[in-house]
């Protein structure tokens, strides 16, 4: 989590609400600038995707399946060379710097760090040994360290009631906190978050979230938030894009999304006000604006 130093630069840069775009701009914590990223060199899979992230705030990137936001968040933790993808115009810079200059390593020393898609955990180990594995960039000592499992335990009563758990073992939602809480033993300012609501019970997605959203607030940790879930997604951001086939369809205030009547439609799926069946979400008539 970050230092106190970071709070405080961070409480200087809330959240804004009135003059939202010239705020986020200045204070972003990251930023992404028109990037395509190609996969084997020939498979072109975004298309010039642009967004921004203030410190301290929480924007979701919302898309249907293969739409790209797990190939965006991996190309911002550098992560994508591992899939040979790579980003072959635009540019990503996170807290001021260039993220092509760091390896995924540097930029979690820095305080970015992913939390992959899927809820990776190292199943042999226990939950607490999944957590320290979190911390293995750090330099400030053991007493350090051991401060933070604490907190990350206290955020996640679950987790230490697992604690001594083999990871393989303990539920899909507890994997995700585990995840999560790995990510946080880095003391990230900034967590690139994939899908946690993924394959989960809803009651779990709202306690996840209700977590990530204590994170924010009370540690100042900033959340890139993947997900499929437009519904929680955009009840806990501030901001949100939405992504299409590798572009960026459709941005803006959480709020003004929801209420967007082709959000409502294609992502939430309701129409004039009412829940509709698959069988008409299926067959929609109403064509999306942005294909207009
Ligand atoms: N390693 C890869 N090699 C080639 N193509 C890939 C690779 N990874 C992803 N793709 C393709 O890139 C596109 C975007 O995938 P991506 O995983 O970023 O989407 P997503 O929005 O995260 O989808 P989901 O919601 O299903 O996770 C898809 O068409 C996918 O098939
Ligand atoms: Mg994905």
């Amino acid at each position: 989590m970050p230092e106190p130093a970071d709070r405080e630069e961070k409480g200087a840069a809330a959240p804004s609400s009135g003059n939202g775009a010239a705020a986020a701009a200045a204070a972003a914590i990251l930023s992404v600038n028109n990037i395509e990223v190609v996969y084997d060199h020939v498979i072109l899979v975004l298309k010039g995707v642009s967004l921004k992230v203030a410190k301290g705030e929480i924007v979701a990137l919302l898309g249907a399946n293969g739409a790209g936001k797990s190939t965006t968040l991996k190309a911002i933790s550098n992560l994508l060379s591992a899939e040979r993808g790579e980003v072959t115009k635009g540019s990503i810079l996170f807290d001021g710097e260039e993220v092509h200059a760091r390896s995924p390593n540097e930029l979690v020393r820095r305080g970015c760090i992913q939390v992959m898609e899927g809820r990776h955990c190292f199943a042999h180990l226990s939950v607490e040994e999944n957590l320290l594995t979190g911390a293995f960039t750090r330099r400030d000592g053991q007493a350090a360290v051991r401060r933070d499992l604490d907190l990350v335990f206290d955020y996640f009563p679950r987790l230490k009631e697992r604690r001594g758990s083999t990871a393989g073992y303990i539920s899909g939602g507890e994997q995700q906190m585990c995840a999560i809480g790995r990510a946080l033993m880095s003391r990230p300012k900034m967590i690139l978050l994939d899908e946690p609501s993924m394959g989960l019970a809803p009651q779990l997605v709202e306690e996840i979230f209700e977590i990530v959203g204590d994170l924010n607030a009370k540690e100042g940790v900033s959340f890139l938030l993947a997900e499929q879930n437009t519904r929680m997604a955009l009840k806990y951001a501030r901001y949100g894009y939405v992504l299409e086939n590798g572009r960026v369809v459709l941005d803006g205030e959480a709020k003004s999304l929801s209420e967007n009547e082709d959000v409502k439609e294609f992502y939430l799926g309701i129409a004039e006000g009412r829940r509709k069946s698959f069988r008409e979400s299926k067959h929609y008539r109403r064509r999306k604006r942005w294909l207009a």
